[in-house]
């Protein structure tokens, strides 16, 4: 006996001693038990939420809707992990992760369920911080190359804002949005591999010197391809020199064999490019980059991604494209 009372008592220590909130729920909703982190989290005391309702006294934003966790371990008893957020009435919110549990009985029924919930406001904040370093990174790659192409200040910082308008606009969702961002921001870091007379020369380039300028796209998928992105940053970045019909470089590959973001940031860089001034002749102005780009649409450019670059055209004006 009491062995039994101490097991108990040592479980109900090891339930009040994790770290992550925890709840014992049972099938008809009721709070049967619930951890002091979880209390902390609440701001209640025991007395406040054992024997309650759970909709009542745990205030999840699933709770009373069919994402309810428990109604879907009712519906199908398996274990369910989810990210979601703890929202109080002092308007403060919790990034949280939840684990429901199903609890099943000796002769195999539901009883209810543990509900776990890790606090990860410490990982996100880590998070948020590695993205702003990831992306002052990716800036500081763009200035570098640009720093020995001086005529070219501000091109792939403005290819990069005219990509991400296409993106939207094209409703792709914020994560790739963002790899298509950073894809454009260092789209030419492979002309750190070409020498800077041939990039600031005021003539035309010699047939030699623009087939080192071409090695650009390659250089570039070498120097990022071994970063783990999740998207695919280097291979955008490989394409961005593609067409449609299969007569870019490097590679020459057409149509959708040419990733979507690679086909945006083709247009964003030829309608960038050509509003703006080049070493070897004046801007020719954004009429002749919107004339290039409806000439060439299906031949050299993706046809939908053209019209939704002339509709952005169209919003933003002028000013936008040119630097
Ligand atoms: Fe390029």
């Amino acid at each position: 006996m009491n062995n039994i009372k101490k097991l108990t008592n040592d479980t109900s220590q090891v339930f009040n001693a994790v770290q992550d909130s925890l709840a014992i729920i049972d099938t008809e909703f009721n709070v049967i038990n619930i951890n002091t982190t979880y209390l902390k989290l609440l701001k209640k005391d025991a007395k406040e939420v054992i024997g309650k309702k759970c909709y009542a006294v745990l205030r999840g934003s699933r709770c009373s809707t069919e994402k309810c966790p428990l109604k879907k371990i009712i519906r199908i008893p398996k274990v369910i992990e989810i990210e979601t957020e703890k929202c109080f009435p002092d308007g403060s919110r919790v990034p949280l992760i939840l684990t429901a549990t199903p609890l099943i009985s000796d002769r195999g029924k539901l009883t209810g369920m543990i509900q776990s919930f890790k606090d990860i406001t410490d990982f996100k904040l880590s998070s948020k911080k590695l993205e702003i370093v990831l992306d002052e990174v990716i800036k500081a790659l763009s200035v570098t190359v640009e720093v020995r192409d001086p005529y070219t200040y501000g091109h792939q910082e403005r290819v990069a804002q005219i990509s991400e308008k296409i993106a939207r606009k094209m409703g792709f969702p914020e994560n790739r949005v963002k790899a298509l961002w950073m894809a454009a921001t260092i789209h030419d870091v492979g002309k750190i591999y070409v020498p800077s007379e041939f990039l600031a020369k005021p003539t035309q380039l010699t047939e030699i010197e623009f087939a080192v300028i071409k090695t650009h796209s390659t250089v570039g998928y070498s120097i990022i391809k071994n970063i783990d992105f999740d998207l695919p940053i280097a291979e955008i970045v490989y394409q961005h020199h593609e067409k449609m019909d299969g007569s870019g470089y490097p590679l020459g590959v057409s149509g959708e064999k040419i990733l979507i973001e690679a086909r945006i940031l083709t247009i964003a860089d030829v309608v960038e490019a050509m509003s703006s001034h080049r070493p070897y002749r004046p801007a020719l102005g954004l009429d002749k980059a919107i004339e290039e780009i409806k000439k060439n649409r299906e031949t050299f450019y993706d046809p939908d991604v053209v019209d939704i670059c002339l509709q952005v055209i169209k919003e933003k004006g002028v000013k936008f494209f040119a630097a």
